[in-house]
């Protein structure tokens, strides 16, 4: 019980890791607001932990391109537990993939509302939620932002630019501005960065020094390390758990 009645937001976390986070930070004690597009799925995942013995869940069906839906998210946190504690933004991923556009196309033939979705999610989405939570943040003077950066912003995209332009912005400008902003009240900012993640059976195709992908377990394990007692010393930086695949080169 870890997290004891500490509040937190989870975007993107009807699937995936923001779902698995979620169900972590419940069995830890924690309560979660759980924010997502996919109505009905979210509403199943948050009665599956609310059945269990834990933190509550709510949740609340955010879009986070609409900064309107995101100020709505953080009061509701705040109306329902009366702090945030921690945000973590997993909501995101490659718009080609997301929006199934078709695979032989190249990148000046996409059409650009492909693109400005994906940096509407990646970039902005974390942007958005950072802006609206930190309000709370600072009137309680603590605070821990998770952002989810990826390999991807360290090695390009040569089709799906959206991706790692967004991803790089996160783990570097806005993950360190928002730590030095953050420094006056208590806050830190730490963008999680992971290789190859199996909440989906295609990224086992992705190589590693370490011969395989991550279970999204070992990325939510670093996630509650940066939030516990042990891990308050990690500020202001991008933590890349790729399995060694930063240090093989570019293709
Ligand atoms: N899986 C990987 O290999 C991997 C690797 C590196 C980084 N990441 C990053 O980790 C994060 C989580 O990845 P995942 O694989 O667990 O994701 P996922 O695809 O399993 O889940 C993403 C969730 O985000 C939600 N979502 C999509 N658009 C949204 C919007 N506009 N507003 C709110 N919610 C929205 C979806 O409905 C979905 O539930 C993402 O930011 C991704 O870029 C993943």
């Amino acid at each position: 019980m870890e997290f004891l009645n500490k509040t937190a937001i989870s975007t993107g976390a009807a699937s995936g890791m923001g779902l698995l986070f979620s169900q972590c930070w419940a069995e830890a004690g924690g309560n979660v607001i759980m924010c997502d597009v996919n109505e009905k799925v979210l509403a199943e995942k948050v009665s599956e932990i609310n059945e269990k013995n834990g933190g509550r869940a709510v949740g609340v069906i955010c879009d986070v391109r609409d900064y309107a839906q995101v100020v709505t998210a953080c009061d509701r946190a705040v109306a329902e537990f009366g702090s945030i504690d921690i945000l973590c933004n997993f909501a995101g991923g490659t718009a080609v993939r997301m929006l199934g556009v078709d695979p032989s196309l190249e990148f000046p033939d996409i059409p650009i509302d492909v693109f400005d979705w994906g940096i509407d999610v990646n970039l902005k989405g974390q942007f958005y939620f950072a802006h609206a939570a930190l309000k709370q943040m600072r009137l309680q003077n603590s605070g821990l932002i998770i952002n989810l950066g990826s390999i991807t912003g360290e090695e390009g995209d040569g089709r799906g630019m959206d991706y790692p332009t967004a991803k790089s912005g996160v783990m570097y400008g806005l993950t360190k501005s928002l730590a030095k902003y953050g420094s006056r009240y208590n806050v830190r900012c730490v963008c999680i960065s992971p290789g190859p993640v199996l909440t989906r059976p295609a990224m086992a195709n992705m190589k590693t020094l370490e011969g395989r992908a991550a279970e999204p377990q070992e990325i939510i394990d670093l996630i509650l390390f940066v939030a516990s007692d042990k891990g308050q010393f990690i500020n202001g930086t991008s933590l890349l758990i790729d399995g060694g695949r930063n240090a093989m080169g570019r293709a």
